[in-house]
């Protein structure tokens, strides 16, 4: 699968992506991460890509122009089946579930969007405006690292054995996974639970599935239908 990350800080991204088993998957040939300078799809010597508001206001939004060559470009190089986005604190939430659909995709073409925001008219070149959380980055490129390590998670092969995608939160169910222990097996007084020691399959198994609940209910009620009130004792 391809992830082409359309930004005017391309490096900033560099790093994050080529590290852990997304630079393991790149190298393998699983995913291909293409970083593109918003700049090259200006027109003008002076490489411009954000402007004034028009009607006034503050700040500077940025231009609708380069990012619609640069979806263009990208576009005439790439698979059949790619998907366009625009990530901006507007857009709908990301979910696990975006990412396991993504990631049967040829690619992923992500904008990312800095200063005050971005031309309106942008919003008819992409197939979705996404958000990754109810606040406001200082651009998109972390919202895009995001989607790219979330997606590139799904896509067959990237996920080894050892690091299984089945015990993820939110895989297939809206629910967080369960704690996890490692060594010693005990720190400071503090115990891990004697069942994980026990060498019992089936004890374990459920084990993990009452406390994944349980930390559902009480860190992320409305997973559940619940409302905070009717998860707590003295509510
Ligand atoms: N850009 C700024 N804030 C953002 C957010 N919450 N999600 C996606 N892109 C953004």
């Amino acid at each position: 699968m391809r992830f082409d990350i359309l930004s005017i800080f391309p490096g900033a991204l560099r790093g994050l992506l080529s590290v852990g088993i997304l630079g393991q998957a790149q190298a393998a040939g699983l995913i291909d991460v293409r970083l593109h300078d918003l700049r090259a799809f200006t027109d003008d010597p002076h490489r411009i890509v954000d402007d004034r508001p028009y009607g006034g206001g503050a700040g500077m939004l940025m231009k609708v122009e380069p990012f619609v060559r640069g979806i263009e470009t990208i576009k005439a190089d790439s698979g059949s089946n790619v998907r366009t986005i625009l990530l901006s604190p507007q857009g709908r939430l990301f979910r696990q579930s975006d990412a396991a659909d993504w990631a049967r995709l040829d690619g992923l073409i992500l904008l990312c969007g800095r200063y005050e925001g971005v031309d309106e008219r942008v919003i008819g070149f992409v197939d979705e405006e996404i958000s990754i959380g109810d606040y406001v980055l200082a651009g998109g490129e972390a919202a895009a690292a995001v989607v790219v390590e979330a997606t590139a998670r799904m896509t067959p092969g990237v996920v080894g054995k050892f690091d299984s995608i089945e015990s993820d939160s939110f895989y297939e169910k809206p629910r967080l996974g369960a704690p996890q222990y490692t060594r010693p097996p005990e720190f400071r007084g503090l115990r891990v639970p004697e069942v994980l020691l026990s060498g019992d399959h089936a004890k374990i198994e459920a084990f993990r599935e009452a406390e994944a609940w349980k930390k559902t209910t009480r860190n992320r009620p409305e997973l559940l239908g619940l409302s905070l009130e009717e998860t707590t004792e003295d509510g």
